[in-house]
Protein backbone atom coordinates (compact mmCIF):
# COMPACT_ATOMS: atom_id res chain seq x y z
CA UNK A 1 0.00 0.00 0.00
CA UNK A 2 3.27 2.76 1.15
CA UNK A 3 4.15 1.88 -2.59
CA UNK A 4 1.46 3.14 -4.29
CA UNK A 5 2.09 6.61 -2.47
CA UNK A 6 4.73 8.05 -4.81
CA UNK A 7 3.32 6.86 -7.31
CA UNK A 8 -0.07 8.49 -6.74
CA UNK A 9 2.57 12.00 -6.13
CA UNK A 10 3.89 11.49 -9.20
CA UNK A 11 0.73 10.87 -11.68
CA UNK A 12 -0.89 14.04 -9.20
CA UNK A 13 1.94 16.64 -10.13
CA UNK A 14 2.04 15.26 -13.57
CA UNK A 15 -1.64 16.12 -13.72
CA UNK A 16 -0.97 19.49 -12.27
CA UNK A 17 2.04 20.17 -14.76
CA UNK A 18 0.13 19.03 -17.63
CA UNK A 19 -2.96 21.23 -16.58
CA UNK A 20 -1.00 24.53 -17.22
CA UNK A 21 1.85 23.52 -19.70
CA UNK A 22 0.54 25.71 -22.34
CA UNK A 23 0.47 29.78 -23.06
CA UNK A 24 -1.89 32.10 -22.20
CA UNK A 25 -4.08 33.44 -24.79
CA UNK A 26 -3.98 37.66 -25.98
CA UNK A 27 -6.57 39.49 -27.58
CA UNK A 28 -7.22 43.05 -27.87
CA UNK A 29 -10.28 44.68 -26.54
CA UNK A 30 -11.85 47.49 -28.14
CA UNK A 31 -14.84 49.75 -26.22
CA UNK A 32 -17.91 50.27 -28.26
CA UNK A 33 -19.34 53.50 -29.73
CA UNK A 34 -22.78 53.30 -28.73
CA UNK A 35 -24.21 54.55 -26.08
CA UNK A 36 -24.56 50.75 -24.49
CA UNK A 37 -20.62 50.91 -24.78
CA UNK A 38 -20.37 46.92 -24.85
CA UNK A 39 -16.31 45.84 -25.10
CA UNK A 40 -15.73 43.34 -27.94
CA UNK A 41 -12.16 40.90 -28.63
CA UNK A 42 -11.59 39.97 -32.61
CA UNK A 43 -11.26 36.44 -31.71
CA UNK A 44 -13.52 35.18 -34.45
CA UNK A 45 -11.22 35.32 -37.44
CA UNK A 46 -10.55 38.93 -36.46
CA UNK A 47 -14.83 39.50 -36.04
CA UNK A 48 -15.51 41.08 -32.91
CA UNK A 49 -17.36 39.26 -29.74
CA UNK A 50 -18.80 41.06 -26.75
CA UNK A 51 -16.89 40.23 -23.70
CA UNK A 52 -19.59 39.76 -20.46
CA UNK A 53 -18.68 38.48 -17.73
CA UNK A 54 -22.36 37.47 -17.16
CA UNK A 55 -22.56 35.04 -19.74
CA UNK A 56 -22.15 31.30 -19.63
CA UNK A 57 -21.18 30.71 -22.45
CA UNK A 58 -19.92 31.45 -25.69
CA UNK A 59 -22.83 32.25 -28.24
CA UNK A 60 -23.05 32.70 -32.26
CA UNK A 61 -25.89 32.69 -34.50
CA UNK A 62 -26.56 29.33 -35.66
CA UNK A 63 -29.19 26.76 -36.12
CA UNK A 64 -29.91 23.70 -33.74
CA UNK A 65 -28.72 24.54 -29.69
CA UNK A 66 -24.81 24.05 -29.90
CA UNK A 67 -21.67 24.03 -32.87
CA UNK A 68 -18.81 24.02 -32.91
CA UNK A 69 -16.51 27.35 -33.87
CA UNK A 70 -13.16 28.09 -34.59
CA UNK A 71 -11.40 31.06 -32.22
CA UNK A 72 -8.17 32.49 -32.61
CA UNK A 73 -5.93 34.89 -30.55
CA UNK A 74 -2.16 35.04 -29.90
CA UNK A 75 -0.08 33.41 -27.19
CA UNK A 76 1.55 35.84 -25.22
CA UNK A 77 4.45 36.02 -22.22
CA UNK A 78 2.81 38.83 -20.99
CA UNK A 79 4.10 41.49 -22.60
CA UNK A 80 3.45 41.22 -26.42
CA UNK A 81 2.09 38.55 -29.04
CA UNK A 82 4.04 35.59 -29.79
CA UNK A 83 2.13 33.49 -31.95
CA UNK A 84 -1.12 32.90 -33.79
CA UNK A 85 -3.15 30.30 -32.05
CA UNK A 86 -6.28 29.04 -33.47
CA UNK A 87 -8.72 26.19 -31.63
CA UNK A 88 -12.15 24.87 -31.65
CA UNK A 89 -14.64 25.60 -28.96
CA UNK A 90 -18.11 24.30 -28.69
CA UNK A 91 -20.81 27.61 -29.16
CA UNK A 92 -24.56 27.91 -27.92
CA UNK A 93 -26.69 28.72 -30.73
CA UNK A 94 -28.50 32.79 -30.14
CA UNK A 95 -28.65 35.80 -32.01
CA UNK A 96 -25.83 38.41 -31.69
CA UNK A 97 -25.68 41.40 -30.08
CA UNK A 98 -25.46 44.42 -32.74
CA UNK A 99 -21.90 45.49 -33.65
CA UNK A 100 -20.73 41.74 -32.84
CA UNK A 101 -20.73 38.06 -34.04
CA UNK A 102 -21.42 36.83 -31.22
CA UNK A 103 -20.50 36.76 -27.89
CA UNK A 104 -17.25 35.28 -25.34
CA UNK A 105 -19.30 34.15 -22.11
CA UNK A 106 -17.01 34.86 -19.42
CA UNK A 107 -19.07 33.74 -16.36
CA UNK A 108 -18.24 30.94 -14.19
CA UNK A 109 -19.13 27.83 -16.65
CA UNK A 110 -17.21 25.02 -17.80
CA UNK A 111 -18.59 26.54 -21.07
CA UNK A 112 -17.29 29.48 -20.77
CA UNK A 113 -14.55 31.20 -23.33
CA UNK A 114 -11.96 31.30 -20.27
CA UNK A 115 -12.82 27.29 -18.97
CA UNK A 116 -12.79 26.45 -22.68
CA UNK A 117 -9.24 28.19 -23.58
CA UNK A 118 -8.06 26.24 -19.82
CA UNK A 119 -9.18 23.19 -21.51
CA UNK A 120 -8.30 23.47 -24.55
CA UNK A 121 -4.89 25.29 -23.98
CA UNK A 122 -3.82 24.09 -20.63
CA UNK A 123 -3.53 26.98 -18.71
CA UNK A 124 -4.74 28.52 -15.58
CA UNK A 125 -8.79 29.36 -15.65
CA UNK A 126 -7.84 32.82 -15.09
CA UNK A 127 -8.20 35.91 -17.14
CA UNK A 128 -6.98 39.49 -16.86
CA UNK A 129 -9.28 42.10 -18.76
CA UNK A 130 -7.96 45.98 -18.95
CA UNK A 131 -10.77 47.63 -20.23
CA UNK A 132 -9.80 50.74 -22.60
CA UNK A 133 -11.46 54.40 -21.82
CA UNK A 134 -10.58 54.56 -25.29
CA UNK A 135 -7.69 53.19 -27.82
CA UNK A 136 -7.33 49.17 -27.88
CA UNK A 137 -7.08 47.56 -24.25
CA UNK A 138 -5.80 44.12 -24.02
CA UNK A 139 -6.97 40.82 -22.03
CA UNK A 140 -5.30 37.62 -21.31
CA UNK A 141 -6.67 34.49 -20.79
CA UNK A 142 -4.49 31.92 -18.90
CA UNK A 143 -3.00 33.37 -15.81
CA UNK A 144 0.68 34.84 -16.07
CA UNK A 145 2.28 38.39 -15.77
CA UNK A 146 0.95 41.40 -17.81
CA UNK A 147 3.00 43.91 -18.76
CA UNK A 148 2.19 47.61 -20.20
CA UNK A 149 4.84 49.55 -22.55
CA UNK A 150 6.42 51.91 -22.58
CA UNK A 151 8.76 51.91 -20.91
CA UNK A 152 10.09 48.09 -22.48
CA UNK A 153 11.59 47.32 -18.50
CA UNK A 154 8.76 48.42 -16.50
CA UNK A 155 7.95 45.61 -13.73
CA UNK A 156 4.70 43.87 -14.61
CA UNK A 157 0.93 45.87 -13.61
CA UNK A 158 0.46 41.84 -11.80
CA UNK A 159 2.91 43.89 -9.17
CA UNK A 160 0.29 46.20 -8.50
CA UNK A 161 -2.85 43.74 -7.64
CA UNK A 162 -4.98 43.18 -4.88
CA UNK A 163 -4.71 40.81 -2.68
CA UNK A 164 -7.48 37.90 -3.99
CA UNK A 165 -10.74 38.93 -2.56
CA UNK A 166 -13.17 35.37 -2.47
CA UNK A 167 -15.43 35.37 -4.98
CA UNK A 168 -19.07 34.20 -3.76
CA UNK A 169 -22.34 32.51 -5.22
CA UNK A 170 -25.14 34.76 -3.34
CA UNK A 171 -27.68 33.92 -6.26
CA UNK A 172 -28.13 30.34 -6.52
CA UNK A 173 -27.83 29.44 -10.79
CA UNK A 174 -26.36 33.15 -11.57
CA UNK A 175 -23.05 32.34 -12.85
CA UNK A 176 -21.50 35.99 -12.79
CA UNK A 177 -19.24 37.35 -10.54
CA UNK A 178 -20.16 38.31 -6.94
CA UNK A 179 -18.15 39.49 -3.88
CA UNK A 180 -18.77 40.92 -0.38
CA UNK A 181 -18.53 43.97 0.70
CA UNK A 182 -18.42 43.44 4.40
CA UNK A 183 -18.07 46.90 5.52
CA UNK A 184 -20.23 48.52 3.26
CA UNK A 185 -18.89 51.88 1.08
CA UNK A 186 -17.15 54.52 2.31
CA UNK A 187 -16.96 58.39 0.55
CA UNK A 188 -14.44 60.66 1.51
CA UNK A 189 -13.47 58.07 4.52
CA UNK A 190 -17.07 57.93 5.93
CA UNK A 191 -18.99 55.13 5.43
CA UNK A 192 -22.15 55.38 3.67
CA UNK A 193 -25.40 54.66 6.46
CA UNK A 194 -27.75 52.43 4.33
CA UNK A 195 -30.71 50.92 5.89
CA UNK A 196 -30.41 47.23 7.66
CA UNK A 197 -26.80 47.24 6.54
CA UNK A 198 -25.27 44.18 6.60
CA UNK A 199 -22.53 42.81 3.72
CA UNK A 200 -23.22 44.12 0.59
CA UNK A 201 -22.98 41.92 -2.23
CA UNK A 202 -21.09 43.45 -5.11
CA UNK A 203 -21.30 42.01 -8.68
CA UNK A 204 -19.27 43.06 -12.38
CA UNK A 205 -20.67 43.33 -14.95
CA UNK A 206 -18.94 44.19 -18.71
CA UNK A 207 -21.94 44.85 -19.92
CA UNK A 208 -23.55 47.77 -17.97
CA UNK A 209 -21.99 51.20 -19.10
CA UNK A 210 -21.60 52.69 -15.37
CA UNK A 211 -22.13 50.86 -11.78
CA UNK A 212 -25.70 50.41 -11.20
CA UNK A 213 -27.05 50.89 -7.55
CA UNK A 214 -29.74 49.38 -5.73
CA UNK A 215 -32.14 51.93 -4.55
CA UNK A 216 -31.94 51.56 -0.61
CA UNK A 217 -28.23 52.03 -1.30
CA UNK A 218 -28.18 54.72 -4.13
CA UNK A 219 -30.13 57.16 -2.32
CA UNK A 220 -27.82 57.44 1.20
CA UNK A 221 -24.76 57.19 -1.25
CA UNK A 222 -25.89 60.04 -3.86
CA UNK A 223 -26.91 61.83 -0.53
CA UNK A 224 -23.43 61.62 0.75
CA UNK A 225 -21.34 62.57 -2.31
CA UNK A 226 -23.49 65.46 -2.75
CA UNK A 227 -22.78 66.77 0.46
CA UNK A 228 -18.99 65.68 0.44
CA UNK A 229 -18.56 67.69 -3.42
CA UNK A 230 -20.82 70.95 -2.38
CA UNK A 231 -23.21 72.66 -4.68
CA UNK A 232 -19.89 75.32 -5.60
CA UNK A 233 -19.46 73.74 -8.97
CA UNK A 234 -23.20 71.64 -9.63
CA UNK A 235 -25.24 71.94 -12.64
CA UNK A 236 -28.28 70.80 -14.13
CA UNK A 237 -28.31 67.10 -14.23
CA UNK A 238 -27.61 65.37 -17.68
CA UNK A 239 -29.57 61.96 -17.91
CA UNK A 240 -29.05 59.22 -16.45
CA UNK A 241 -26.74 60.76 -13.93
CA UNK A 242 -28.17 62.70 -11.39
CA UNK A 243 -25.15 65.11 -9.83
CA UNK A 244 -23.56 66.67 -13.07
CA UNK A 245 -20.91 69.40 -12.70
CA UNK A 246 -18.78 72.92 -14.43
CA UNK A 247 -15.82 70.34 -15.33
CA UNK A 248 -14.13 73.66 -15.59
CA UNK A 249 -14.88 74.33 -12.10
CA UNK A 250 -12.92 70.51 -11.40
CA UNK A 251 -9.03 70.29 -10.74
CA UNK A 252 -8.13 67.75 -13.27
CA UNK A 253 -4.99 65.31 -11.92
CA UNK A 254 -3.25 62.04 -12.86
CA UNK A 255 -6.52 60.10 -11.12
CA UNK A 256 -9.09 61.93 -12.85
CA UNK A 257 -11.30 64.85 -12.11
CA UNK A 258 -10.17 65.74 -8.30
CA UNK A 259 -13.30 64.43 -6.47
CA UNK A 260 -14.27 62.80 -3.10
CA UNK A 261 -13.06 59.09 -3.28
CA UNK A 262 -15.66 56.17 -2.89
CA UNK A 263 -14.18 52.58 -1.65
CA UNK A 264 -16.15 49.60 -1.98
CA UNK A 265 -14.95 47.64 1.65
CA UNK A 266 -14.62 43.96 0.29
CA UNK A 267 -14.16 40.84 2.62
CA UNK A 268 -10.87 40.65 3.54
CA UNK A 269 -10.04 44.23 3.79
CA UNK A 270 -9.47 45.01 0.56
CA UNK A 271 -11.04 48.60 -0.95
CA UNK A 272 -12.33 48.63 -4.35
CA UNK A 273 -11.38 51.96 -5.13
CA UNK A 274 -12.81 54.56 -7.48
CA UNK A 275 -10.98 58.01 -8.15
CA UNK A 276 -12.18 60.53 -10.75
CA UNK A 277 -11.04 58.67 -13.61
CA UNK A 278 -13.78 55.54 -12.82
CA UNK A 279 -16.05 57.84 -11.54
CA UNK A 280 -17.00 61.05 -13.37
CA UNK A 281 -18.23 60.49 -16.80
CA UNK A 282 -17.41 63.63 -19.01
CA UNK A 283 -21.00 63.91 -20.44
CA UNK A 284 -20.17 67.04 -22.90
CA UNK A 285 -17.26 69.72 -22.94
CA UNK A 286 -17.85 71.72 -19.82
CA UNK A 287 -19.48 69.03 -17.32
CA UNK A 288 -18.82 65.96 -15.96
CA UNK A 289 -21.61 63.75 -13.67
CA UNK A 290 -21.01 61.30 -11.36
CA UNK A 291 -21.55 58.12 -12.90
CA UNK A 292 -23.70 55.84 -10.85
CA UNK A 293 -26.86 55.26 -11.42
CA UNK A 294 -30.03 53.58 -9.99
CA UNK A 295 -30.30 50.01 -10.73
CA UNK A 296 -34.12 48.85 -11.89
CA UNK A 297 -36.48 46.40 -10.00
CA UNK A 298 -36.83 46.17 -6.25
CA UNK A 299 -34.93 45.86 -3.25
CA UNK A 300 -35.53 41.88 -2.59
CA UNK A 301 -32.75 39.55 -2.17
CA UNK A 302 -31.97 38.30 -5.25
CA UNK A 303 -30.50 42.13 -6.28
CA UNK A 304 -26.89 42.80 -5.63
CA UNK A 305 -26.50 46.22 -3.91
CA UNK A 306 -23.64 47.31 -5.87
CA UNK A 307 -22.92 45.94 -9.82
CA UNK A 308 -19.70 47.55 -10.83
CA UNK A 309 -20.21 48.51 -14.55
CA UNK A 310 -17.87 48.89 -17.74
CA UNK A 311 -17.09 52.51 -16.35
CA UNK A 312 -15.50 52.26 -13.31
CA UNK A 313 -13.18 48.97 -14.06
CA UNK A 314 -11.38 51.21 -17.47
CA UNK A 315 -7.88 51.95 -16.96
CA UNK A 316 -7.58 49.37 -14.13
CA UNK A 317 -6.58 45.79 -14.64
CA UNK A 318 -8.90 43.27 -13.13
CA UNK A 319 -8.31 39.68 -12.82
CA UNK A 320 -11.30 36.91 -11.92
CA UNK A 321 -9.55 33.38 -10.75
CA UNK A 322 -11.51 30.53 -11.27
CA UNK A 323 -8.80 27.95 -9.67
CA UNK A 324 -8.68 30.10 -7.09
CA UNK A 325 -12.25 31.72 -6.98
CA UNK A 326 -10.74 35.26 -6.43
CA UNK A 327 -11.02 38.37 -7.74
CA UNK A 328 -7.91 41.16 -7.69
CA UNK A 329 -7.84 44.83 -9.18
CA UNK A 330 -5.12 46.99 -9.60
CA UNK A 331 -5.81 50.92 -8.68
CA UNK A 332 -6.44 53.07 -11.28
CA UNK A 333 -3.32 52.62 -13.63
CA UNK A 334 -3.19 56.52 -15.12
CA UNK A 335 -2.53 57.45 -11.32
CA UNK A 336 0.59 55.16 -12.14
CA UNK A 337 1.59 56.20 -15.30
CA UNK A 338 -0.22 53.42 -17.46
CA UNK A 339 -3.27 52.73 -18.99
CA UNK A 340 -4.92 50.30 -20.82
CA UNK A 341 -4.10 51.39 -24.44
CA UNK A 342 -0.36 50.73 -23.70
CA UNK A 343 -0.39 47.02 -24.32
CA UNK A 344 2.60 45.86 -27.14
CA UNK A 345 0.88 44.06 -29.69
CA UNK A 346 4.15 44.37 -31.84
CA UNK A 347 4.79 40.79 -32.37
CA UNK A 348 8.28 39.86 -30.40
CA UNK A 349 11.22 38.45 -32.05
C1 LIG B 1 -1.73 38.24 -33.43
O1 LIG B 1 -0.87 39.35 -33.27
C2 LIG B 1 -0.53 39.99 -34.51
C3 LIG B 1 0.48 41.07 -34.16
O2 LIG B 1 -0.09 42.04 -33.30
C4 LIG B 1 -1.79 40.56 -35.15
O3 LIG B 1 -1.47 41.13 -36.39
C5 LIG B 1 -2.79 39.44 -35.35
O4 LIG B 1 -4.01 39.99 -35.81
C6 LIG B 1 -3.04 38.71 -34.04
N1 LIG B 1 -3.88 37.57 -34.32
C7 LIG B 1 -5.02 37.34 -33.67
C8 LIG B 1 -5.74 36.12 -34.09
O5 LIG B 1 -5.42 38.06 -32.77
C1 LIG C 1 -10.60 51.34 2.96
O1 LIG C 1 -11.40 52.49 2.91
C2 LIG C 1 -11.78 52.99 4.18
C3 LIG C 1 -12.73 54.16 3.95
O2 LIG C 1 -12.16 55.11 3.09
C4 LIG C 1 -10.53 53.41 4.94
O3 LIG C 1 -10.89 53.86 6.22
C5 LIG C 1 -9.60 52.22 5.06
O4 LIG C 1 -8.39 52.61 5.68
C6 LIG C 1 -9.30 51.65 3.70
N1 LIG C 1 -8.55 50.42 3.84
C7 LIG C 1 -7.42 50.21 3.17
C8 LIG C 1 -6.77 48.90 3.42
O5 LIG C 1 -6.94 51.03 2.39
C1 LIG D 1 7.13 46.61 -28.35
O1 LIG D 1 7.66 45.30 -28.51
C2 LIG D 1 8.63 45.21 -29.55
C3 LIG D 1 8.96 43.73 -29.70
O2 LIG D 1 9.43 43.21 -28.48
C4 LIG D 1 9.82 46.06 -29.17
O3 LIG D 1 10.77 46.01 -30.21
C5 LIG D 1 9.36 47.52 -28.97
O4 LIG D 1 10.44 48.30 -28.51
C6 LIG D 1 8.24 47.55 -27.94
N1 LIG D 1 7.71 48.90 -27.88
C7 LIG D 1 7.64 49.60 -26.73
C8 LIG D 1 7.04 50.95 -26.82
O5 LIG D 1 8.04 49.16 -25.66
Amino acid sequence: MWQSKPVLVLLLLAVSTAATVGKPLLTKVTKGVTSTALYTAPLSAGRPLVLDLSAPAITTPCSGQTTTVTLSANSTDGSNPISPVSFAATATCAAAPSGAVGVAGLARSSASFPAQVASTQKVANSFALCLPSSGVGAAIFGGGPFFLAPPADRPAITTLLSDGVPLRQPFSGNPGYFVSATNGIAIDGTRVAVSGSGALIVGLSTTIPYAQLRSDVYRPFITAFDRAMGSSAKVAAVAPFELCYDSSKLSPTLSGYSVPQVDVMLEGGTNFTVVGGNSMAQVNSGTACFAFVQAGGGTGGATPAVVIGGFQMENKLVVLDNDKQTLSFTPYLPARGFSCSNFNFTRAG
